[in-house]
């Protein structure tokens, strides 16, 4: 394709696969919690391009970070190591359970990882026998195919031929179903804190201190899936942090690269020795680019003062979403922790997620969705009152829309 080509929506159509369907608009900048299309209009970012962009867009300490690393050096591989990639694992470290990290592109990359480890774990350490992995019905851990059949919606990975076995679903929050599942045989479990695409669905402390005693029993590890809750999304550096509840080997992304692609496997020495040279491993993972954005992300909000706003502002938007049903009766419950909130549908309003979400997007403000039921909001964790404050008022308008129709 060459010359004077319409960069517009319908040009989506005409060249990319279609596994998505993106709006109708095509944001062309961002600035913090604000986002402007090609025709100059306006929107509010309650969406955080599904809880990624932590710090906002184009955050001046990351647009810096970039900048500057651009200049020295893109890429080696890790046929050498770098120094963002060694700052970034040591700051990692420093602030978490883990004493080892293996860095990747993306969530899934960063759980595939963490799955194969598992299974390298068990069989090293107990035998072929010990390769079962119990997750949960609901849960999501990316696409690639052992994430997915990991995941808990069939939907996403039936139709791909035969999928990688072993691995079992319970119930979230039943600790009786881990029980009826859980054995010698089990290798690992694998958990979100809270439940992203699931709907927004925290788990409850004595469920998760529940499946650590019970992986405890059994030498199973326990994988905490945080690509979604990490990085101060829900208050906490990691939502772990928050039950007292220590996993074995936690996966991180999204927010940890605040939009660039970045993910990351943290864990113990033991279990990390298992994962020997020639094992496992990435062109990109690790990229200077990437390590360099993700460690300026991680020094910005791994701050007290960060961490306390993240309160406050969930505080602020628990409030306004509670007006707004006040006056128009939509939700039956608000849930999630920090800024990662579910604003669940009521019985009126059961399976209708995504006209709300296309109500917002018309009064000029980014949401999501998760699942039919639950409207999502996942937006920059230093969002200001005053950004939430309009970004609701918008919202207001959409639910009248929605409701009116
Ligand atoms: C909990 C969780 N794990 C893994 C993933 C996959 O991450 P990625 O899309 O970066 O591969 C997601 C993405 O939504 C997620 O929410």
């Amino acid at each position: 394709m060459t010359g004077q080509t319409q960069v517009n929506r319908a040009l989506f159509d005409e060249v990319m696969v279609p596994n998505y369907a993106p709006a109708n608009i095509i944001p062309v900048k961002g600035e913090g919690s604000r986002v402007w299309d090609q025709q100059g209009r306006e929107y509010i970012d309650f969406a955080g391009g599904i809880a990624v962009s932590s710090l906002g867009h184009c955050h001046p300490a990351l647009v810096n970070a970039l900048k500057q690393q651009a200049d020295k050096l893109w890429h080696l591989s890790n046929v050498m190591t770098n120094e963002p990639a060694l700052r970034l694992a040591s700051a990692l470290v420093n602030a978490t359970f883990a004493d080892k990290v293996y860095f990747a592109n993306s969530g899934a990359e960063a759980n595939e990882a963490a799955f194969k480890l598992a299974r390298r774990y068990a069989l090293e350490k107990f035998g072929a026998h010990k390769d079962q992995i119990i997750s949960f019905h609901k849960s999501f851990h990316g696409r690639t195919f052992f994430t997915v059949t990991v995941g808990g919606q069939a939907a996403y990975s039936d139709g791909f031929g035969p999928k990688p076995g072993a691995v079992m679903h319970g119930e979230f929050n039943n600790l009786d179903s881990v029980k009826a599942l859980i054995s010698d045989n089990t290798c690992a479990v694998v958990l979100e804190p809270v439940q992203g695409e699931g709907g927004i669905i925290p788990a409850t402390a004595e469920f998760l201190q529940g499946v650590r005693d019970l992986c405890n029993q059994h030498n199973a590890l326990l994988i905490m899936d945080e690509v979604q809750t990490g990085v101060g999304r829900t208050g906490k550096l990691y939502a772990y942090m928050h039950y007292g509840v220590t996993p074995d080997i936690l996966t991180t992304a999204k927010s940890l690269g605040g939009g660039f692609p970045i993910g990351a496997m943290l864990t113990t020495d033991d279990i990390a020795s298992h994962l020997k040279v020639g094992t496992h491993g990435s062109t990109y993972g690790g990229n200077p680019l990437a390590c360099a954005v993700a460690e300026a992300v991680l020094e910005t909000v791994n701050q007290p003062e960060v961490m306390a706003q993240v309160l406050s502002n969930e505080q602020l938007f628990r409030q306004q979403l509670a007006a707004i049903n006040e006056k128009y009766q939509v939700f039956s419950e608000i849930r999630g922790k920090g800024m990662l909130l579910g604003a669940v549908l009521n019985e009126k309003y059961k399976g209708r997620s995504r006209e709300f979400f296309l109500a917002a997007a018309d009064q000029g403000l980014m949401a999501l969705v998760a699942g039919p039921d639950v409207v999502r909001f996942a937006p920059s964790l230093v969002i200001t009152p005053e950004e939430i404050t309009a970004g609701m008022q918008r919202f207001e308008q959409a639910v009248k829309q929605v409701v009116n129709a």
